[in-house]
């Protein structure tokens, strides 16, 4: 395992702990396990099962709060992975104590919550990450640089649609409450804002939208279509639909339609969610650490996989003189010398190796002083845009938007994006 960073300096591992080992946890550990700037020696969960079970895994000290865990003065770091309902809470906690941060989408439930949360950074002289969406990808950061360079002429318009079963995972009950930070438009709304920040610049100026309620089993919006205009008037379309029918995956020659679960798992789901059958809370503590099903989530394959539209979905970036995608193992130019790809990274980077970036971001910031990028003033105006595509749904108009920042000027010279695309 490599002992120096990429600049040749010698590594000295932040200790991070997490609070919130569940599902999404989950997909973080075997990136964090895997990299040496990481020391993940402390865990925090009320679930007892799931405490056994990282303490075993990690030989990691286990707290049954976030308070416990920050009160050990060895923890430097804490990822928020807690239901949505505690991100600004736990946040705070951590800060307070002198801990840098790292929070999982949507940064917070509202716009106050997250302002506390920066405001409990600043005071603390802590680091702040509005962490793990999809547009720490090297795909998508990418794009950004291509359209950034100008070599394709100016932006034109970016459009993203997913279509997934996010809608038939198992949820807890606070998932299922809107109040609580429930449905699309929270927990899948960040990876397609940001991404089409990021790609854009980051102003966006309006949001006009609808959510959908489809499916009666499962009070919450499964589905939104939003239009957003940039300040400079380049066009933005963003569609999720997590109802598990048809399946993005199909869209592409080498897909299928597996996503979290196979077509003939869906049918026995959606059926018992219909008549009451299917337990959620049981399922889903199935697929957290240590559970019997827990495969279909914490993985430890760094093997080349071809990407699919998953939940970021379809993306589609259009400027003067062509269009960009994802293809399996990058992305497709479409310009005036006809279609060619651009292979991103070297075999053991894509699948769950993607994740790094953001981590890679944090230990830069932390040890060698680099920027934050996806700081929490950023993640506060993704935050704007979700907020907004409820809000435009419940009264039928455009939104504008207020608290839209820009992306950090040296965003293209991060170290990450440097290694990945050269
Ligand atoms: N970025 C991604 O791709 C991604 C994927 C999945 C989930 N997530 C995010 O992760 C968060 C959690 O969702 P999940 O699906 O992992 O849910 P989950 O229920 O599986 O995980 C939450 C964990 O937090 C623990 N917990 C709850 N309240 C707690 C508290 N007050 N103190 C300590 N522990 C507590 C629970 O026991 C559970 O283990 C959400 O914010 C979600 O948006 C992100």
């Amino acid at each position: 395992m490599a002992t120096t960073t990429g600049n040749g300096k010698p590594i000295k591992p932040i200790n991070i702990g997490m609070v919130g080992i569940g599902v999404g946890g989950a997909e973080m550990l075997p990136i964090l396990e895997n990299m040496p700037e990481f020391d993940l020696m402390a865990g925090a969960d009320f679930n007892p099962r799931v405490r056994e079970a990282f303490a075993a895994r990690y030989e990691a000290k286990v707290f049954p709060t976030v308070e416990a865990m920050c009160a050990d003065p060895d923890v430097e770091a804490v990822w928020v992975s807690t239901p949505n309902r505690f991100h600004a809470e736990h946040a705070i906690i951590a800060a307070n104590h002198g801990k840098h941060v790292v929070v999982e989408k949507p940064m917070a439930l509202s716009m106050a919550q997250a302002s506390d949360i920066i405001e409990a950074a600043h005071k603390n002289g802590v680091k702040l990450l509005a962490g793990h969406t999809r547009s720490f990808t090297p795909a998508v950061r990418a794009m950004r640089k291509l359209v950034k360079d100008g070599k394709m002429g100016q932006l034109r318009a970016i459009n993203v649609f997913a279509y997934t079963d996010w809608m038939l995972r198992p949820r807890t009950a606070d998932e299922l409450d809107p109040n609580q930070g429930g449905g699309i438009p929270y927990r899948q709304g960040p990876h397609q804002i940001d991404s089409i920040r990021v790609i854009g610049g980051g102003m966006l100026r309006s949001v006009r939208a609808m959510t959908g309620d489809w499916f009666k089993a499962r009070s919450i919006a499964g589905y939104y279509a939003a239009f957003m205009e940039f300040e400079d008037g380049t066009p933005a379309t963003a569609v999720h639909n997590g109802y598990g029918y048809f399946m993005g995956g199909e869209l592409v020659p080498w897909g299928h339609a597996n996503q979290r679960y196979t077509p003939e798992e869906r049918v026995v789901i959606r059926k018992g969610l219909r008549d009451g059958t299917w337990d959620d809370e049981k399922e889903k503590d199935k697929i957290r650490i240590g559970g019997e099903n827990e495969y279909s989530v914490f993985s430890r394959d760094e093997d080349r996989e071809k990407w699919v539209p998953e939940d970021l979905g379809v993306v589609l970036v259009s400027c003067d003189s062509g269009d960009i995608r994802h293809s399996a193992y990058g992305l497709y130019i479409y310009d005036d010398d006809g279609q060619r790809e651009l292979e991103l990274t070297p075999p053991g980077l894509l699948g769950p190796g993607e994740r790094r970036g953001e981590l890679v971001e944090l230990y830069e910031a932390v040890r060698d002083g680099a920027p934050i990028y996806h700081t929490g003033e950023w993640g506060m105006a993704t935050l704007e845009v979700c907020l907004a595509i409820m809000e435009s749904a419940k009264q039928r108009k455009e939104i504008m938007l207020q608290h839209q920042v820009p992306v950090h000027p040296n965003y293209d010279q991060a170290k990450i994006l440097a290694k990945e695309f050269a």
